[in-house]
């Protein structure tokens, strides 16, 4: 199959990475792609947000299948668009990338659809939402609507932080248009997990779950990232909670979305609270709740799953696009994985680019797998070129030797600034 991937950080490596793994051989391309990425696919010079960009490319190539990566051209309808000229993508119709686009179109799906969530009121004006406050107990959450790179979401310990997020939002308009409108939302205690589904807008396959690490320090402390390592299978999902998120979240999401006019197809991701026993339980008493859904892969879960996955992977994503999706299409290795983010010290604030990274060769000998995020080809030479740099995945027959594995890797690498958590896979070990 010929087939482009669209994006340039681990995740789409690791797709890629993915994709060259089939026992058949595809021809691959990747637009942007970064410095690993080249490695394997050829690299089409269109930015992944450049909708007409890919479009030509497409036309001009006629592609068997494009894998959208990120949610930024899935937001902008890119998947609309190659539709017309008749390609097939793996990713989401525009409307249906409304379900990360917008939390209150995804809450008002999940109502409809009853899947349990937190009970969330919507807000345009600030006074009016502050006042609500009151009938949300603490801590609060407050979220802008629309996408806002993973910053539009805070934690209130108090109400006067609580109060002054909203204005942020809908004063200062700190994050523009995504913070138009804001969503007070009920604070869920318990453990995250991710799940991801690839579905036909039919039917849904569940991939492995698996448990990103939103902070940047050790033991979860610090601002949010984009995540800072993953680790699949993760314990706080068993088997028997994997069937029940499928009837009771998954299949709901996709059925309401058709009634509404939307055959979703791709990757939804379902960000989840696994409540503890006598824990705060939110509307059906559930104790799973979703927190957020993404209309995309999850990065870096996709560095600790795709790994696992057997079979012919670039078949399974047609399939999905198409509507053909089958059980089979999925087979899951009994293997575990560990991925361990490399960034650039200073994020997911401001940091520096351009650094040399040195000891790829060798942490490649290790046996992990060395995605790239943010870099960059300099004649011979690899740079930095983002926040997060490097995504070190590590599987093995135990978590104990996965995570080993990353970490025996990263000991090989080097570059000016260089940090990376120590502690991936911290709350599975200490269930254990
Ligand atoms: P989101 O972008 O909606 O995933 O939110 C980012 C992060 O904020 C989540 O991964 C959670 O850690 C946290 N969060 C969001 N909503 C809630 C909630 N209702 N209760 C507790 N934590 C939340
Ligand atoms: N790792 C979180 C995300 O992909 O949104």
């Amino acid at each position: 199959m010929k087939i482009l991937v669209v994006g340039s950080g681990g995740r789409e490596h690791a797709i890629v990475w993915r994709l060259a793994n089939d026992p058949v051989k595809h021809d691959l391309y990747c637009a942007p792609g970064n410095a690993g990425i080249a490695e394997l696919a050829t690299i089409v010079d269109a930015l992944a947000e450049d909708v007409s960009a890919i479009v030509a490319w497409a036309r001009a190539n006629n592609p068997d299948l494009v894998v959208v990566g990120p949610e930024a051209p899935l937001v902008k309808g890119l998947v609309d668009e190659l539709a017309k000229i008749g390609i097939p993508s793996f990713g989401p119709v525009a409307s249906g990338a409304r379900m990360e686009g917008s939390k209150r179109f995804a809450k008002d799906v999940m109502q409809a659809a009853g899947v349990p969530t937190a009970r969330a009121e919507v807000y345009t004006d600030s006074v009016a939402a502050k006042e609500a406050l009151a009938r949300f107990g603490l801590p609060v959450v407050i979220k802008a609507d629309g996408l806002a790179a993973g910053k539009g979401v805070i934690v209130a310990e108090t109400f006067e932080q609580a109060a002054e997020a909203i204005d942020d939002m809908l004063v200062a308009n700190k994050f523009g248009a995504a913070g138009a409108e804001v969503l007070i939302e009920e604070f869920l205690d318990g453990e995250e997990c991710s799940i991801l589904a690839m579905t036909d807008g039919e039917h849904a396959v569940l991939l492995p779950g698996s448990q990103d690490h939103k902070r940047i320090f050790d033991g979860d402390k610090g601002p949010n990232t984009g995540g800072m390592g993953a680790y699949s299978p993760a314990p706080v999902v068993t088997d028997d909670m994997l069937e029940g998120i499928k009837e009771g979240i998954i299949l709901p999401v996709v059925r309401e979305l058709k009634k509404r006019g939307t055959v979703y197809r791709g990757i939804l991701y379902a960000g989840l609270m696994v409540t503890p026993e006598g824990g705060k339980i939110a509307l059906s008493g559930s104790k799973v709740n979703v927190v957020e859904f993404n209309a995309r892969f999850g990065d870096p879960e996709t560095e600790a799953v795709l790994p696992r996955l057997g079979g012919n992977f670039a078949e399974a994503l047609l399939h999905a696009a198409t509507g053909r999706l089958k059980d089979e299409d999925i087979v899951v290795k009994d293997e575990v994985a560990a991925t361990v983010i490399v960034s650039s010290g200073g994020y997911p604030g401001s940091y520096d680019k351009g650094f040399e990274i040195k000891g790829l060769g060798e942490a490649a000998k290790t046996g992990a797998i060395v995605f790239h995020c943010g870099t960059k080809a300099d004649g011979g030479r690899v740079l930095t070129a983002g926040g997060r740099v490097l995504s070190v995945t590590g599987t093995g027959a135990t978590l104990r030797e996965a995570v080993d594995k990353a970490y025996t890797a990263i000991g090989c690498i080097s570059f000016d600034k260089m940090f990376y958590r120590k502690d991936i896979a911290h709350r599975a070990f200490d269930r254990a």
